[in-house]
C-alpha cells in the first residue's frame, strides 16, 4: 500500500528521499542477505564494512574529494563541531557572523580560547551575508576562518567561499550535498545530516588530513574529541551510528543519480526560483532576506502580520503541508526546501500563495 506522505518543508530534521526510505523498508529486516537489520550488525563486521565504505567512498566521489582530504563520521551533531574546531586548530580564530548558529559556534569557541568576531549581520537581524566585495580582515596568524554557509533560521546562504588568507573551516549543515563545492581551500567541512544528507545522529565531516591526522592541540583534551583518535580509527574510534551512516550513504547515491551535486543544484535552483517569484509576485508576501542573500535551502517571508502567518500555516497544513512556522528567533513564515523536497511539494505551496 502507497504510504500518505506530507509535503515536508521542516528545517531538520527533514525530507529524505522517498526512493531512499523505499530501500531502507526493503532492507530493515534483512539488510543484503545477511538475516539481520543494518542496525543488530556488529560495527567491525564483515557485513558492515562496506557499507560505511561505501558511504564514504560515495561522499568523496561526489565533492570529488583531492587526495589531501578525507570522509569522517563523527556524532554529537554540528553543535559538537563548534567545540572540536578551536580544541584541534587552536584557538584565535575568526567567525563570520550571520545567525544564531554562528553565534553559537563563537560562542562556544570563546569558552576554549580566543575567538574574533570580524563581520557581524546581527544589527540588520541577520538578514543578509556578505558579499564578495566584502574584505574580510582576519587577524594575522589566525588559524582558520569560520563561516555558515546556510544560515537556516534566516533564510541566507553564501554565493562563494569567502576569500581569505586563513584556511576556511565552513558549516555546511544546511546546505551540504546540495550544491558543488570546492573543497580544497577547506581545512574542515561539517554537516549534521539531518537536513540534506540522512537522519540526525551523524555528522559528516570532510578534512584536510593534515589537519585530521595530527593532532597539535593541548594533551589535555579528550581524546574523543580529537580528529586524528577517529580519522587514525576510520571513524570506528567507539561505535558509530551505524544506521545513520547507511542512510547517508544511500543518500549520497540517490543524489549521484540526480546528476550529482551539479543537477542538485540546477533542481534546487528551479524550486527556490519559482517559491521566491511566487513570493514576490503575491501582494499578500515578502521575502524575509535581503535578495542578494537569499537561500536556495530555507525560503524564509511573511505576510508582514503575526495573526496572518499563523493562519497560512494552518490552511497550509490542512493541504497537507507541515514545517512552515518560521523559527522562533526569526518569526514569520519558512519553507525548508531541502534536496529530498520534490518540485510537487514547492508547486502545491506556491498555489496555495497566489490564492491568498
Ligand atoms: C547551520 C546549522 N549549524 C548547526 C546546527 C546545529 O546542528 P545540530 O543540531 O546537529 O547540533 C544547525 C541546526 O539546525 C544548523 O542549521
Amino acid at each position: 500500500m502507497m504510504a500518505k506522505r506530507k509535503h515536508n518543508f521542516n528545517a531538520g530534521p527533514g525530507a529524505l528521499p522517498m526512493a531512499v526510505l523505499q530501500t531502507v523498508q526493503r532492507d530493515l529486516l534483512d539488510q543484503g542477505g545477511h538475516g539481520l537489520s543494518v542496525m543488530e550488525m556488529s560495527h567491525r563486521s564483515a557485513a558492515y564494512a562496506p557499507i560505511i565504505d561505501g558511504a564514504r567512498a560515495a561522499i568523496g566521489e561526489l565533492y570529488d574529494l583531492p587526495d589531501t582530504h578525507e570522509v569522517l563520521f563523527l556524532q554529537g551533531g554540528a553543535s559538537l563541531q563548534f567545540a572540536m574546531v578551536p580544541l584541534n586548530l587552536g584557538s584565535g580564530g575568526a567567525y563570520v557572523n550571520t545567525g544564531v548558529w554562528a553565534t553559537k559556534a563563537l560562542k562556544e569557541a570563546r569558552i576554549i580560547g580566543e575567538a574574533h568576531e570580524i563581520w557581524s549581520s546581527a544589527a540588520e537581524n541577520f538578514g543578509h551575508v556578505p558579499g564578495p566585495e566584502v574584505a574580510l580582515a582576519v587577524p594575522e596568524g589566525a588559524p582558520y576562518l569560520h563561516f555558515t554557509s546556510n544560515n537556516t533560521i534566516y533564510g541566507t546562504q553564501w554565493d562563494h567561499v569567502p576569500p581569505a588568507d586563513a584556511p576556511l573551516v565552513g558549516d555546511l549543515s544546511s546546505d551540504f550535498m546540495s550544491r558543488p563545492v570546492d573543497v580544497t581551500p577547506f581545512d574542515l567541512i561539517y554537516a549534521g545530516a539531518q537536513k540534506n544528507a540522512g537522519p540526525s545522529g551523524v555528522t559528516v565531516i570532510i578534512a584536510r588530513k593534515t589537519v585530521s591526522r595530527r593532532f597539535g592541540g593541548d594533551e589535555r583534551t579528550p581524546k574523543i574529541l580529537r580528529y586524528a583518535t577517529h580519522a587514525s580509527q576510520d571513524s570506528m574510534f567507539n561505535t558509530p551510528p551505524t544506521f545513520a551512516i547507511y542512510v547517508v550513504g544511500l543518500v549520497a547515491r540517490w543524489v549521484q543519480a540526480q546528476g550529482g551535486l551539479e543537477g542538485m543544484a540546477r533542481t534546487n535552483e528551479a524550486k527556490a526560483r519559482l517559491l521566491y517569484e511566487a513570493i514576490d509576485r503575491s501582494p499578500g508576501f515578502e521575502g524575509m532576506a535581503r535578495p542578494d542573500s537569499r537561500s536556495r535551502m530555507n525560503v524564509t517571508f511573511t505576510t508582514g502580520d503575526k495573526a496572518r502567518d499563523a493562519a497560512f500555516v494552518q490552511r497550509a497544513e490542512a493541504l497537507d503541508m507541515i514545517g512552515l512556522k518560521g523559527h522562533r528567533d526569526l518569526g514569520g513564515l519558512r519553507a525548508s526546501i531541502y534536496n529530498a523536497v520534490p518540485m510537487a511539494s514547492v508547486e502545491a505551496l506556491v498555489d496555495l500563495i497566489r490564492s491568498v
